[in-house]
């Protein structure tokens, strides 16, 4: 699997998404679209990032009825973007309903990975208001496995979670980690952080980095910075 950075793309509209990527005149970053911009700027930010020849995880999480996370992925699928994503909690028949969706009429599709439980929620959460009295790490593994039955392709997770992932569910099942954060960089609000290189000797696939890039004052020095300590280019 070839390992990338992913930088996400946190703005709240389209221009101002465009003038950053606009500073990347060598290689084009692999970039993620969330929810505020997405619903923000609407679907032309999706064609327009592709047109510019940027890989694009979008990152929606959907969580719905299987009948209608089928239908919404295949408008996903019809954008051409490379990674989208769903929550595991929806159950192995919505997983299973979204890959439907997702597959084109030549068998083609985009990667489609799984959140497993928000690293906003903790133990007490999980207990009390989800009612999950399992320890959280045998919770994460037990929606990943899901996600492999269901026939994704991987698992959004923290750095420190990949090996035991890998371990689960093989090492083909890809790991995409936010919580990236240089040696030498603010944690901001991440909790637990690991730097680009821990996270390649932990088994990351894809690491997904906001901050320490879009609010560098040389972002694409960041972003190359980056690429070396986690690709090694
Ligand atoms: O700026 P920073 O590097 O913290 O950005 C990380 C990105 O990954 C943000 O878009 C954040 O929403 C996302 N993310 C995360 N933790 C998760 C899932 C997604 O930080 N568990």
């Amino acid at each position: 699997m070839e390992r990338d950075v992913i930088v996400a793309c946190d703005f709240p509209n389209a221009e101002t998404t465009l003038a950053f990527l606009d500073k990347f005149t060598g290689k084009k970053p692999f970039v993620k679209i969330g929810m505020e911009l997405f619903y923000g700027a609407g679907p032309d930010i999706v064609r327009e990032i592709k047109a510019r020849g940027h890989k694009i995880f979008l990152d929606l999480k959907f969580h719905d009825i299987p009948n209608t996370v089928k239908k919404a992925m295949a408008v996903l699928s019809a954008l051409d973007v490379d990674i989208c994503n769903l929550h595991a909690g929806g159950t192995i028949a919505m997983m299973e309903a979204a890959l439907e969706g997702l597959t084109r009429a030549d068998g083609t599709r985009p990667l489609l990975i799984a959140v497993t439980q928000l690293t906003s929620t903790d133990q007490a959460a999980l207990e009390n208001d989800l009612l999950i009295k399992e320890p959280i790490d045998q919770v994460v593994i037990h929606y990943a496995k899901n996600a492999k039955k269901a026939g994704l392709d991987g698992v959004v997770c923290s750095p420190q979670e990949a090996g035991k992932v890998h371990e689960a569910c093989g090492t083909e099942f890809l790991t995409v980690t936010p919580g990236v954060r240089f040696a030498d960089s603010a944690a901001d609000d991440q909790k637990r952080i690991m730097t680009p290189e821990q996270a390649r000797l932990n088994g990351s696939d894809y690491i997904v980095v906001g901050r320490p890039i879009t609010a560098a004052e040389d972002p694409v020095a960041a972003y190359e910075r980056c690429c070396r300590e986690f690709i090694g280019e």
